[in-house]
């Protein structure tokens, strides 16, 4: 499985994601501020991925500390917390992740006998158990998901919704992985995804590991290759999923979604719960995160825009829900209306998650 974070003695361990596809390298946070600046700088991301590792910063941060006593140690955790959700605003699992231990920490200070070092461990302990679960929810995802995808064809993809993204297997990218080992002969576009290239460099990258056959497209391809009928369906990850089923996801997803229906081709979003973010009410509420310019004016270190040029770099955007044919969950398959089979689903479920119940 792609080591894609890892928590060691010795900090938290991060596959270098700007690295790749040339090189595999490993970057060591020996402390949350490390933690932060490899979120921050995009060394891990994906949603799932950031919520984890915020959830290990938070851990991390705890571990460290020198507090004499709980009101201390909790005294620091704010500000450690703070530090963290600074990082990235739009993907709701970095806020969640962050809550999962907080959560954690303050329930047990509530209770007699609770000492800096319980906490320390229990703060561990539940960072550990997100990382679990994520897995355990993108292998559920697959297995709700794999047959939605076509017994054969293609199938594209937008940005970096995989094993890279998440613990391990991935969202959409886990998706597609569990309806290949059913058995599905499926090829993958993935769109090279635009200013910072997850697609090309590490959708790709990633699939072939598995020799899964990749075709990268140049974002502006996927039109004509749907009116050439060879697109038979499209799936992605999710940022944040609003409370009536609106997506926010890498730039690009509106656009893709928008053809997709113009052609007639199903369009799939594979999210875990914690994207679920019933406290925003629409897209409209979904802070887009809007990065540096040089982005956009850069490419491999080299000026491609001239000087004085405007330039927008918005990293996100938000598909309205009537676009989205179908949200898959670990918890099941959403269908439109989505703030009705979102709240029913919320229901049957045994435990939801402090941050979305
Ligand atoms: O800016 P990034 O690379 O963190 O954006 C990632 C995406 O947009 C993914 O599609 C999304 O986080 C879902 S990942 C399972």
């Amino acid at each position: 499985m792609i080591p894609t974070l890892q928590w060691t003695d010795a900090g938290v361990r991060f596959l270098d994601q700007t690295k790749l596809p040339l090189e595999e390298t490993y970057v060591l946070a020996k402390d949350y501020r490390e933690v932060a600046e490899v979120i921050r700088t995009m060394i891990v991301r994906g949603a799932p991925a950031i919520g984890v590792s915020g959830a290990m910063g938070v851990a991390l941060g705890l571990l460290r500390s020198q507090a004499q006593d709980v009101e201390q140690l909790h005294h620091e955790m704010h500000l450690i917390c703070e530090t963290l959700a600074a990082t990235r605003p739009t993907a709701v699992n970095l806020f969640w992740g962050i809550e999962r231990v907080r959560h954690t920490v303050r329930t047990l200070s509530a209770q007699p006998g609770a000492t800096v070092v319980r906490l320390q461990q229990a703060a561990v302990a539940e960072a550990q158990r997100l990382y679990d679960e994520d897995i355990a929810a993108c292998r559920a995802m697959g297995a709700h998901g794999a047959s939605l995808l076509p017994r054969s064809g293609s199938v594209l993809t937008h940005c970096n919704a995989g094993a890279l993204a998440t613990c391990g297997y991935g969202t959409a990218l886990g998706v597609i992985r569990a309806a290949v080992e059913r058995g599905h002969q499926l090829h993958v576009f993935a769109d090279e995804t635009r200013p910072y290239l997850q697609g090309a460099r590490l959708t790709a990258w990633e699939l072939l590991q598995d020799k899964i056959p990749t075709t990268v497209l140049c974002d502006n391809m996927a039109a004509s290759q749907m009116r050439a009928g060879k697109i038979q369906a499209v799936i992605v990850g999710a940022d944040r999923i609003a409370a009536n089923g609106d997506v926010a996801n890498k730039i690009g997803t509106y656009g893709v979604a928008i053809l997709a229906k113009e052609h007639g081709i199903p369009f799939y979003v594979a999210a875990p719960w914690s994207t679920i973010d019933l406290a925003t009410p629409t897209g409209e509420q979904i802070p887009i995160e809007e990065r540096s310019s040089r982005e956009v004016t850069h490419f491999h270190g080299r000026q491609i825009t001239p000087d004085g040029a405007g330039i927008a770099n918005p990293a996100f955007d938000v598909t309205p829900a009537r676009y989205v044919t179908a949200i898959i969950t670990e918890r099941g398959v959403l269908r439109a209306p989505y703030g009705e089979s979102m709240q029913s689903m919320r229901s049957a479920s045994q435990s939801p998650s402090p941050a979305t119940a």
